[in-house]
């Protein structure tokens, strides 16, 4: 798609990442750089139970670890959030090291705010509230998908209130992200698939957003490509290391482009299903992404074109909107070869409820950066209708 000249973009992705087999064993070096000398590690209470991950860091951080916590949860709550935050300020930490999927470099990231600017997490919620670096934060990832250990946002649940809080600010922003594939390798078949397409959605919807931009776009693009030869390979056999690694890339270089360029519809749908039916980020964004590629189809013919030739599509010869319509089949496709359900009956929605996810979904924050504007709740049911 050819740019406007004049266009303006801001593009700030200033996480130092750090790649390799093994090299989450070399977190102890990251911290001296730092010149931190008290790490609290964050990490998941499933992660904690039935792997050697939390252990294996703790050690090869030998002194420099004060403890760790591994109360989070998937949807992580500002309660945890806050309980970390204790127990790091009664330790004395100066620096996390959070290793886990989202919840956990989230919850870290929330952690940061406390241990720095003391007070309770809900006094911070909001965009480009804080006004210095927060707490250093090291982030060891054990899942390739949310790319949160590059991104300016964390997502935390209010339990009492039922809702998500929503926390942006470049001064979250992790300093250093090691993309170990070792700490994926146990990562099981479904997940790897839910939270690879996680990254597919980001790559996507960067692509298409409003404030799409050319530095995110490069991002972009090559995450596609990845995900599209290794997230199988992954699925199929988790020891596939160089898969795992490739996976990694994708998903980092994925959470890169959406920082900048922010998510659309399909993010906004899946928020509001997850929250009332509980259907898991990657599987929901699955689901939505063909179907919120042919809603947009027409704002974004030649964008979407592009997509249906990174993922392998050959479009040689056919007509602009039948081409970029090859996009929406070509995922359709894929997430049927690595076993993902393609429709919300599949994953226990209940169709009543659709209405009110509609009305939900309009009041996202990300349905502002959908390529094509909408307005009318009844517009997205038609959406979840289809993806039913
Ligand atoms: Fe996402």
């Amino acid at each position: 798609m050819p740019y406007d000249a004049s266009l303006n973009f801001v593009f700030w992705s200033p996480t130092k990442i750090v790649f390799g087999e093994k090299t989450a064993l070399d977190v102890a070096m990251e911290m001296e750089t730092l010149k931190c000398k008290k790490a609290l590690i964050v990490t998941d209470k499933d992660l904690a139970k039935n792997t050697d991950i939390p252990e294996k860091i703790k050690k090869a951080l030998g002194n420099l670890c004060v403890g760790i916590f591994s109360d989070v949860e998937a949807d992580s709550g500002i309660h945890i959030v806050n309980q970390g935050g204790k127990l790091g300020q009664e330790l004395g930490a100066d620096c996390l090291v959070s290793v886990g999927g989202g919840s956990a470099i989230d919850t870290a990231k929330g952690i940061a705010i406390i241990l720095k600017e003391g007070g309770e997490l809900q006094d911070y919620v909001g965009f480009q509230v804080l006004t210095r670096p927060q707490t250093p934060h090291i982030v060891i990832p054990t899942t390739a998908g949310t790319g949160s250990e590059v991104t300016y946002l964390a997502v935390i649940k209010d339990h009492q209130e039922g809702r998500k809080l929503l926390f942006g600010d470049y001064n979250i922003l992790p300093n250093v992200a090691i993309l170990d594939p070792k700490m994926t390798e146990g990562l099981p078949p479904r997940l790897t698939a839910a939270t690879g397409m996680d990254a597919m959605c980001h790559a996507i919807e960067a692509l298409h957003s409003l404030q799409r931009e050319p530095m995110a776009d490069g991002l972009a693009f090559h995450a596609i490509r990845l995900i599209k030869e290794f997230l199988p390979r992954a699925v199929e056999n988790g020891g596939d290391i160089v898969a795992r690694g490739q996976m990694l890339i994708a998903a980092c270089i994925a959470g890169a482009a959406f920082s900048n360029a922010q998510v659309g519809m399909v993010h906004a749908l899946a928020h509001s299903i997850g929250a009332k039916f509980g259907v898991p980020h990657g599987i929901a964004n699955s689901i939505f992404l063909p179907h919120c590629i042919l809603y947009n189809l027409d704002a974004c013919v030649d964008r979407y074109s592009e997509i249906a030739q990174a993922m392998g599509k050959d479009i040689r010869g056919m007509e602009p909107l039948k081409a970029a319509e090859q996009a929406a089949i070509a995922i359709a496709e894929f997430t049927k070869s690595i076993g993902m359900p393609q429709t919300l009956r599949e994953v226990d929605v209940d169709e009543s409820g659709l209405e009110e996810c509609a009305m939900d979904a309009l009041m996202d924050g990300s349905i502002v950066y959908n390529p094509k504007l909408v307005f009318d709740p009844e517009e997205i049911l038609k959406v979840y209708k289809n993806a039913f």
